[in-house]
């Protein structure tokens, strides 16, 4: 495992605001690797420099959640505070969007507010539509499609750790779902190798791995499909899963947990990998699953660097939209 370099190795572009032309950022897909790259080498300068600027100064966050978090909230309510903004949290029960108001109306009420939403929701039509009519840039802070904000921080850290992407094999073992769609899009940008092992009806869609691998040959990158965990991970630098259950979910829960049966990330496994490889999970974790208990703490685990560059990365991203 690499040590962090020091900020004063990096005095290039990213030691300023990132520019990107998005309006919103709703998926990987929305910006472009040079992006991506900006905002990752960004979060690590903001990681590691004292922070004197406010470039939120006098702007407003709000954080519309329809599912429970403690990641995604507390960071990016702490990252707008670093920045000088203010953040407003909007509980589920408060706003009701899409029944008791329309998700355009919600939308546009909001926009003469706040200077961003950040958005967490179930079907990811709906944060599109938010979208559509909001004049204010939106966020997404997990849908069912995607969480590419958990993607922005998994690159910052596998950056940090392993510093040369290209050269770099993730291999994901599990589900198909949002984390691991956002994490293709996001490993394909950066010209790594991507491999995904999953049971039988839990893949990644033919579409979300057409479109990655086009990505990844952009970017001298490989999208990989395979069944056994085992032989995804051989050789691999960095070993990550997700939970088989995703929120919303929890009543699929005794039959996901039938068919992911091998699918679990646990010392065993992490021996066939690369011998200095990395753990990484998004969090939280449902121990006995995809893990087992006490794996978090695995010396090659770095779960708890990764959650904690959810804050720098957002950073670098509010600043990048509204600062
Ligand atoms: N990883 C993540 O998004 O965590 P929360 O659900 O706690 O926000
Ligand atoms: N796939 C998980 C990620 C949680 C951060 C879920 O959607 O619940």
């Amino acid at each position: 495992m690499r040590a962090l370099p020091k900020a004063s190795c990096y005095t290039g572009v990213a030691m300023a605001k990132v520019t990107i032309n998005t309006k919103h950022f709703l998926s990987v897909t929305d910006l472009a690797p040079s992006e991506i790259k900006g905002l990752i080498e960004r979060a690590r300068d903001m990681k590691t420099e004292a922070n004197t600027a406010k470039p939120l100064q006098g702007k407003t966050v709000a954080l519309l959640f329809e599912k429970p978090s403690l990641r995604t909230r507390v960071s990016f309510e702490v990252a707008t505070a670093n920045l000088g903004g203010n953040c407003i949290y909007l509980s589920p029960q408060e706003v009701g969007i899409g029944g008791r108001e329309a998700v355009s109306d919600v939308a546009q009420a909001l926009s003469r507010y706040v200077d961003c939403i950040v958005y967490r929701c179930f079907e990811h039509e709906k944060l599109v539509e938010l979208a559509k009519y909001a004049s204010v840039p939106v966020i997404n802070a997990l849908s069912e499609d995607e969480h590419p904000c958990q993607t922005l921080a998994d690159l910052a850290t596998m950056f940090e750790k392993r510093e040369d992407l290209r050269t770099t094999t993730l291999a994901y073992i599990g589900d198909g779902n949002n984390v691991a769609r956002s994490l293709a899009y996001g490993a394909a940008s950066m010209g790594m190798t991507f491999r995904i092992a999953s049971p039988p009806g839990y893949e990644l869609s033919t579409e979300v791995l057409k479109k990655a691998a086009q990505i990844a040959a952009a970017n001298g990158g490989q999208i990989e499909f395979l069944r056994d965990p085992f032989t995804a991970v051989e050789n691999a630098h960095i070993v990550y899963t997700d939970v088989w259950a995703s929120m919303g979910q929890e009543d699929q829960a005794g039959k996901r947990q039938e068919a992911f049966k091998g699918y679990q990330v646990n010392p065993e496994l992490m021996e066939e990998a690369s011998p200095d490889a990395i753990f990484m999970h998004d969090l939280p974790a449902h121990y006995g699953e995809e893990v087992p208990e006490g794996f978090l703490d695995h010396p090659q685990s770095v779960v708890f660097d990764q959650a904690e560059n959810r804050l720098h990365a957002q950073q670098a991203l509010l600043e990048a939209l509204i600062g």
